[in-house]
Formats: C-alpha cells, structure tokens, sequence
C-alpha cells in the first residue's frame, strides 16, 4: 500500500520529486535505497541547515522582538525604545564570548539582520563566526479573524517569497512565523484551520527560498483550563498542521517545531511538576510528529527561566526521536536584561548572565540539568495574559 502510493506519488508530480539514496546493509551485500524527496535546489542544504540547529547541547536563542515588544523589554530597565538602544542591547547578546557552545541559531527581527556592531561588524558575521546560524522573523504579527470568537490570524504571506530571497543574501539560513491559537476562546474550528494553513503556506515558501522555517502555532498559556484541555487542543492543531505541510509539498526533514509545551493554563488552580508536563507534551508529540522532523525547538511562554530549564531537562531523561531542544526568547533574556540596566560597566556581567543560562538550557538539552544554586530572579514567572509578541 505504501509502496503504491509513493509510486503514485512520483509519476503524478514528477516534476517535485528526486531521489534521495540512502546506503542500506543487508546481510552481507550492500543496496542502494531510494527515497523520494521533493526536489528543489535548496533541498539538501535545507536538511544540513536543519540538522546543524538541532545539534546535540545546542538550541536557539530567540531575540525576533518587534521594534514594539523589544521597547518593552527596554522600558522594563527604564530605556527609551531608541535604534541605538536596541542596537545596543543586541550587540552585548550577539557578541557575547562563548555563546556557539550552546546556541545553534539566533531568529532575529528584519532590523538586526541588517545592523552592525559599533566597530561596524554586521550581526550576522558575528554569529557565523559563534558558528550559530541566523534567522529571521518573517510573519507580520496578528489581527483579528474575521468570523471567529475573538481569535486572531497571522499575516505577512504577500511578497514573502521576494523577502525571504533577500534575507537569504544578507545571510538567513532560517525564518520563523508565530502564529497563536487560545484555548479560552475555543479555539474555533476556523481559527486553527486558519493558522494551520498559513503555516504551511508559509513553510512551502521558505524552503522554496532555502529558509529552514520554524513552524510555531503558539498554544497560549491564558486560561483555567486543566492540562488534560491543552493534550486534546495541541492535537487538534498539530495533526492540522501536518496536513497542510503534506498538502504544499514541505520537506519535513528541512524545517524545525516551535511547540508550546503542553501545561495546565496559566490561572488553573493546581501546577504540574515537570515530569507531568513532560509526559503530557512528549505524548502529544509522539501521536503527531512523523521522525522525519529533525528538532523540537521550545518556546518559554511566559515561564520562568528555571520552570522552562527544568520541564526540558525532564523531556530529555529518555531518547526521543528527535532533538527536543529550546527556543527561548524571555526565559534566555530576562535575567540579562536585570544585569545590564543599560550600563555599559554591566555588559561583561550581562553577558556572563546570558552564558549561565545558554548553559543551563545546554545541559538540560542533554537531559543533565540540575536547579541547584538557582537564584530567585530566574525563578520569577513572566505570564503576561494576552502577550503579543
Ligand atoms: P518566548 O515564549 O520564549 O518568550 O518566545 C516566543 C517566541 O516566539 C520567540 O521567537
């Protein structure tokens, strides 16, 4: 059956498919295996490209703030939201010594990945030679869905392929498009519908663009719902979600996951421990998401640095069938951002704060994370309801 329809599959799209052989040991003689994969001339460097993000001990640091919530994040240390203040703050996090041994990429907002140290070193020379690849932000952020319960849809499809081939030059490797659904709000049948389609849509672009796309239907935390809610709703959306990527041809080898992990929302009455939410999120993984996807990038969600360190390092106590790693945006910032104050005697401390917790995710990456000796800063919440990114 499988092999009929892949034969199918060939003659009917000949024109997307190649052939990708794979060297396969049998008994004592050797055999080529062709395995069909959609053609296109970034394939292979997508899959390389993917691969090198979800290497082992390695993860993502998320900095893709719009001009808008990167001002808030200033406005939190008293900063006006200037250029040069956010030039500043993303100089002393893309500079910082020793950040390539456990960041693998960096997603970045269009205005850094066009910006330059002070010494007038682009940002993205300064990653390549961290070896973290860059990326970039390429959805247009969220407004209302017409039709819906007061849900809202993700823009930035129109002229995307064009600017993804200009990130490209200026040196992207991967893009990322957050779109969100809320459970206290349904979701509506069309909201997900929604978001699963323009993911996909979105992801068929990027690889045609050779952007690895991170796909990111953020389940938001809001609610008072029990974790059990956030299981059936996240399996809701990812099984959407892969039938969109299969319906617009993606290659699943050459993009990388952006789950929200699965939790009781924000204001239930009980907290889970770790290994629960580890339990609940690797389930809903394992029932949605085929092997073939090489990394599992978490986002923070609004919590703390410690709860978001702890709940990966218990997803990693057990092999998984693919890299499950992290893609932190607040929860890798917040105790930066404390320690710099805008000062610039703070940089080398700020930076040090970034290294401990890059670390942190480092090890828990690897399963071998321990909270010990943990200060109280990191292990303040950061839910905000309704956050818009
Ligand atoms: P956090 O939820 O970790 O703040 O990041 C969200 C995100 O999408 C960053 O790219």
């Amino acid at each position: 059956m499988a092999c009929a329809s892949f034969a199918k599959l060939n003659a009917a799209s000949s024109q997307w498919i190649g052939q990708h052989s794979f060297t396969q040991r049998r008994r004592s003689s050797t055999r080529r295996v062709s395995v069909p994969i959609r053609a296109g001339s970034y394939s292979d460097e997508l899959i390389q490209t993917a691969k090198t993000i979800a290497s082992p001990g390695r993860g993502i640091l998320a900095i893709d703030e719009s001009n808008a919530t990167c001002g808030k994040r200033l406005s939190s240390i008293g900063l006006d939201n200037t250029e040069p203040n956010r030039q500043a703050y993303r100089q002393l996090l893309l500079t910082t010594p020793g950040l390539g041994d456990y960041i693998s990429g960096a997603i970045l907002f269009e205005e850094t990945l066009y910006q330059s140290t002070t010494d007038g070193k682009k940002f993205v020379d300064c990653l390549r030679d961290q070896k973290i690849v860059p990326g970039i932000k390429v959805d247009k952020g969220l407004v209302p869905l017409p039709g819906s319960n007061n849900e809202s849809w993700c823009q930035g499809l129109d002229g995307l392929a064009s600017r993804s081939a200009e990130y490209y030059k200026q040196g992207a490797r991967f893009a990322k498009w957050r779109t969100v659904v809320s459970i206290p709000c349904g979701p509506s049948a069309l909201a997900v519908k929604e978001a699963a389609w323009g993911l996909a849509r979105y992801a068929a672009i990027s690889q045609d663009n050779g952007l690895v796309p991170i796909v990111e239907p953020e389940i938001l935390l809001d609610g008072e719902h029990p974790i059990e809610r956030t299981l059936e709703v996240a399996e809701k959306v990812w099984s959407e979600v892969f039938f969109y990527l299969a319906e617009n041809n993606v290659i699943f080898e050459g993009i990388l996951l952006k789950p929200s992990m699965v939790t009781p929302g924000a204001e239930h009455k009980e907290k889970a421990s770790p290994a629960t939410i580890a339990k609940y999120t690797l389930t809903m993984l394992k029932r949605r998401v085929p092997p073939a996807v090489p990394g599992i990038m978490f986002l923070s969600g609004g919590q703390s640095e410690v709860e978001a360190t702890l709940n990966l390092n218990a997803m990693n106590q057990t092999p998984n069938p693919w890299h499950v790693s992290f893609s932190y945006a607040r929860a890798l910032q917040n105790s930066v951002l404390k320690t710099w104050q805008g000062h610039p005697e703070n940089i080398e401390a700020a930076q040090k704060a970034l290294l401990v917790r890059a670390k942190a995710n480092s090890l828990a990456q690897l399963g071998k994370y321990s909270a010990e000796g943990e200060g109280d800063e990191a292990k303040k919440g950061m839910f905000v309801k309704g956050y818009t990114y």
